[in-house]
């Protein structure tokens, strides 16, 4: 079967001229669907650059990089924006606008979808909302939750539309060990429940159990490549 993610000799350059400066070296990295990847390694080494380059968040330069069995090698901004709408994205600090509610929130998440009415979006936005446990929280502003029912809120604009595969920074960095344990785990659940597959990176050495497979990077190079359990 094909992989969902195929990284091969992928290479990646910020700057240009003297400035030019590599951070991803010769990355090779096969995900099967339905794998839950945790990805380590020290800050600066690259982490977060490969999670945007696999979410179509910037352009990859060089090597090879399918995903969804779209090649985003000199993808251009259109293609760009079509992959993007396959991915669910959790950022370190939830991104949540202020300026919504939890709901109008998480409806964002259905917006790039095209065919849905807007009484569907509310139905499956607040059905999401219930399955995260904040049900009682629909109408509340980000300002009025927690830090952990924030992230929540992020998790369930990420999946409220199904998507094939999830990509998480750092989601629980900004939580107590009890609300990361619980964002995890909610994450995990939906995952199953959906199919859908999760790259991940952490610092948190917490949350390493919820990995089906845990890489490291280390200086743009991906090491020790750690089985944990079949992928089912
Ligand atoms: N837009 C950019 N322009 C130039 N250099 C960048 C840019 N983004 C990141 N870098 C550099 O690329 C390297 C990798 O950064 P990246 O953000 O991927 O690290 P990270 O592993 O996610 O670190 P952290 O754990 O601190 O989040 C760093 O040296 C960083 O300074
Ligand atoms: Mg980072």
């Amino acid at each position: 079967m094909e992989s969902v993610i195929s990284v091969k000799n992928l290479d990646h350059f910020f700057g240009k001229n003297q400035l030019r400066k590599q951070v991803l070296f010769n990355v090779n990295l096969e995900i099967a669907a339905g794998e839950i990847i945790i990805m380590t390694g020290p800050s600066g080494s690259g982490k977060t650059t490969l999670l945007t380059l696999v979410g179509g968040l910037r352009s990859a330069q060089s090597g090879n990089l399918r995903v969804l069995g779209q090649d985003l090698v000199g993808a251009n901004a259109r293609k760009l924006t079509q992959a993007r709408r396959h991915h669910g994205y959790i950022f370190q600090a939830h991104n949540l606008h202020g300026s919504l509610t939890a709901l109008q929130n998480v409806r964002m998440g259905l917006e790039v979808q095209k065919g849905i009415s807007s009484r569907e979006m509310n139905q499956r936005a607040i059905a999401m909302l219930e399955h995260v446990g904040l049900g009682n929280r629909v109408n509340y502003y980000p300002d009025d939750l927690s830090g952990g029912q924030k992230q929540r809120v992020a998790i369930a604009r990420a999946l409220v539309s199904r998507p094939k595969i999830v990509l998480a920074d750092e989601p629980t960095a900004a939580l107590d060990s009890k609300s990361g344990r619980d964002v995890v785990n909610l994450m995990q659940m939906l995952a199953k429940e959906q199919g859908c597959t999760i790259l991940l990176v952490t610092h948190d050495n917490r949350i390493l159990d919820i990995a089906d497979r845990i890489v490291h990077l280390e200086d743009g190079k991906l090491a020790n490549d750690t089985n944990l359990a079949p992928a089912s």
